[in-house]
C-alpha cells in the first residue's frame, strides 16, 4: 500500500495541468524529487517533487517577529509549531493508464482538484515510466524510492555513455558496478565482450576476484606488442611524425616487405625495416628525416617480430573482460598509440564480425579523445571519433569516463547518447555538461554540484526520463591506489626506519 503524503491544495497559480502544490501531512516523509501520484476525473496524474517549502503564520511579517524576538521567544507566547506546514510543489509528468501490463502515458487535459489526496507513485508504475527492465544492469537504487534501478542494456550502452565528474566522484567505482553487472549476465539475456583501457590500474583487482577472475585477462602497458606484419604507412605516420616527403618511400619499402613476407614466410622486425630504408636508393634529405620517424617509432618498443599482445580476435569473448592496464608505462605518447592501435584493430574486427559485440571502456578519455588537438597528431582521437559516429552501426559501444569533460572531443561527448554524472564543481565542465547532456534541465544541473558520494544522475537514452540514482557497493575486489596522504606518510617513515634498523644488524653481524 502506497502512504499517504498530503492534499492538493489551492494557490493563486495551481493546481495547473503543469503543476500543483500540495500540503504535506504531519510527519509526511517526503522529499525533494521523489516521485508521487494522484487522480483527476482523467484518471492518476504522475509528478515529481521539484520543491519543499516550509511556512508558519506566525513568523510571516518581519517586524512582528523582531518586536517579540526582542523581548522573549515568539515560542513561549504562542504554540507555533502546530501552525508550521510544509508545501510540495508538484511538476506534472503525464496521465497513466494501464493497459495489460504496461502503462500508457498521455497528456494531462485536466488539473487536479484541491483536496484530491496525494500519495506515493505505484513502484511499477514507475519502473515502467523511468523504463527500468527486469534483466537490465544493476546500478543501485532509485534515490527517495525502494526501486531497484535496472537498466537496459542496449538502451545504454548501443549509443555510447559518457561518465563525467570531478576526481574522486565515483566514476571507477560506478563503472566497475556496470562491469560486475555485464560479468554476470547470461548468455540468454545477450553478452558483450568488454576491453578495458585503465590508465591507474584499478580494474586489475577483477582478475584477483574469486568471483570474476576466471573471466578476466589483464595484459600490461609494457607487454603490448604490434606485430610487424600488421604495421601499414598510414599507421606510422598516424603515430609517428613522418615527413610528408617521406611518405611513398615508407609505403614503397613495406609493401615490398610484405610481399617477401608473404611468398617467403620470412618475418620481419623494425631493425629490417630500418636497414632497407638506408638501403634504399633516395636522396639524404628524404631518407635522414624518414629515418628518424622510425627510429622514433622503434623507441615506443611497441613493434615485434613475434605474435600481437593481446590477441584482439583471440582475447575478446562475449561476456569477458580484457583489461590493459596502462599504469604501468610513463610514455603518454605511448599510451595514446597503444589506444588508437587497439581502438582502431576492435573497429576493423567488429565491422568484419570476427569479435562478438564489445564496448570499448575508456579511462580518462580526454587524454584519449582530446578536444583541444588535431586529429593527426592524435590517432587515438580520430579512432575514438570514428567508433563514437558509426560503432552503434555494428555493435562497438563506447564508454568515455572523464573528470575533465572541457577537455574531452566534442564530436565524441556529443555521440554519447547517455550521460552519467556524478559530482562536478567546476563551472567550466558544468556548462559544458549542461549543452552536451541532452534532457539535462536547469533543476538537475544545479544538483550537480551538490551530490554526494555515490550519487548519480542517469539521463538520455538509457532512461524515459532523467534520474537521481543512489550507486551500489561493488561486489568485485578494489586495488587500493592513492591512499590517504597519512598512511603514505607513516607507511615511509616505517620502511625507512627499518631499513636503518636492517643496516645496523648487518653491521652488528658483520663485526
Ligand atoms: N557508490 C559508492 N559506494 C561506496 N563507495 C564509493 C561509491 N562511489 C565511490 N566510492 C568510493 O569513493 C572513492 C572515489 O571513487 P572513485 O575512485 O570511483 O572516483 P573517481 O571519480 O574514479 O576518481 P578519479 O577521477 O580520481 O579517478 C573510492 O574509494 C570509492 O571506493
Ligand atoms: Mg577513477
Amino acid at each position: 500500500m502506497q502512504s499517504l503524503l498530503g492534499t492538493v491544495i489551492s494557490t493563486e497559480q495551481t493546481p495547473t495541468t503543469a503543476d500543483y502544490s500540495f500540503v504535506l501531512d504531519e510527519k509526511s516523509p517526503v522529499k525533494k524529487g521523489q516521485f508521487v501520484q494522484t487522480e483527476s476525473e482523467e484518471g492518476v496524474i504522475f509528478g515529481y517533487v521539484s520543491e519543499i517549502t516550509c511556512a508558519n503564520r506566525y513568523f510571516e511579517r518581519a517586524e512582528s517577529v523582531a518586536e517579540y524576538e526582542r523581548e522573549t521567544p515568539i515560542s513561549t507566547h504562542f504554540p507555533i509549531k502546530s501552525w508550521e506546514y510544509a508545501i510540495a510543489e508538484v511538476r506534472v509528468l503525464g496521465r497513466m493508464r494501464k493497459l495489460g501490463d504496461k502503462y500508457i502515458q498521455s497528456r494531462v487535459s485536466l488539473p487536479p482538484s484541491p483536496g484530491t489526496k496525494v500519495i506515493e507513485a505505484d513502484e511499477e508504475m514507475l519502473r515502467d515510466f523511468v523504463g527500468f527492465v527486469p534483466n537490465g544492469i544493476l546500478f543501485g537504487k532509485l534515490q527517495n524510492h525502494e526501486v531497484e534501478a535496472k537498466i537496459d542494456m542496449t538502451r545504454l550502452l548501443q549509443k555510447h555513455l559518457a561518465i563525467l565528474a570531478m576526481s574522486g566522484a565515483g566514476k571507477s567505482h560506478l563503472s566497475a558496478v556496470m562491469l560486475e553487472e555485464l560479468l554476470d549476465r547470461p548468455k540468454e539475456d545477450g553478452r558483450v565482450a568488454m576491453v578495458i583501457i585503465d590508465i591507474h590500474g584499478e580494474y586489475a583487482g577483477f582478475r584477483q576476484d574469486p568471483k570474476y577472475g576466471k573471466k578476466i585477462r589483464v595484459i600490461n602497458g609494457k607487454d603490448v606488442c604490434v606485430p610487424f606484419r600488421r604495421l601499414t604507412s598510414q599507421m606510422i605516420s598516424s603515430w609517428v611524425s613522418v615527413p610528408p616527403t617521406g611518405q611513398r618511400e615508407l609505403e614503397k619499402v613495406l609493401r615490398e616487405m610484405k610481399g617477401e613476407e608473404k611468398n617467403e614466410r620470412s618475418l620481419f622486425s623494425i631493425k629490417d625495416l630500418i636497414t632497407r630504408i638506408e638501403e634504399e636508393p633516395m636522396s639524404n634529405t628524404i631518407k635522414g628525416p624518414l629515418l628518424r620517424s622510425i627510429y622514433e617509432l622503434r623507441n615506443l618498443r611497441l613493434i615485434s617480430q613475434s605474435k600481437e599482445k593481446p590477441e584482439l580476435r583471440k582475447n575478446v569473448s562475449p561476456g569477458e573482460m580484457l583489461v590493459l592496464d596502462l599504469s604501468d608505462l610513463d610514455d603518454m605518447r605511448k599510451k595514446k598509440v597503444i589506444v588508437a592501435y587497439v581502438a582502431d584493430r576492435l573497429f576493423r574486427l567488429r565491422s568484419k564480425v570476427q569479435i562478438p559485440p564489445t564496448f570499448l571502456l575508456v579511462e580518462e578519455a580526454h587524454n584519449f579523445a582530446p578536444e583541444f588537438g588535431k586529429s593527426e597528431h592524435n590517432p587515438d582521437k580520430r579512432i575514438i571519433e570514428k567508433i563514437a559516429r558509426e560503432g552503434r552501426k555494428f555493435g562497438l559501444a563506447l564508454g568515455m569516463v572523464s573528470q575533465r569533460p572541457v577537455n574531452l572531443s566534442t564530436t565524441a561527448l556529443s555521440q554519447a547518447n547517455t550521460h552519467i554524472l556524478l559530482r562536478v564543481t567546476n563551472p567550466n565542465d558544468l556548462k559544458h555538461i549542461e549543452e552536451s547532456a541532452e534532457g539535462i534541465d536547469s533543476r538537475m544541473a544545479r544538483s550537480i554540484t551538490s551530490l554526494n558520494v555515490g550519487e548519480a544522475i542517469m539521463v538520455g537514452e538509457a532512461v524515459r526520463y532523467p534520474v537521481f540514482l543512489e550507486i551500489r557497493d561493488r561486489k568485485s575486489k578494489k586495488v587500493e591506489k592513492g591512499k590517504p596522504l597519512h598512511e603514505q606518510a607513516i607507511e615511509y617513515e616505517n620502511s625507512s626506519r627499518k631499513t636503518e634498523e636492517e643496516e645496523e644488524e648487518e653491521l652488528e653481524a658483520f663485526l
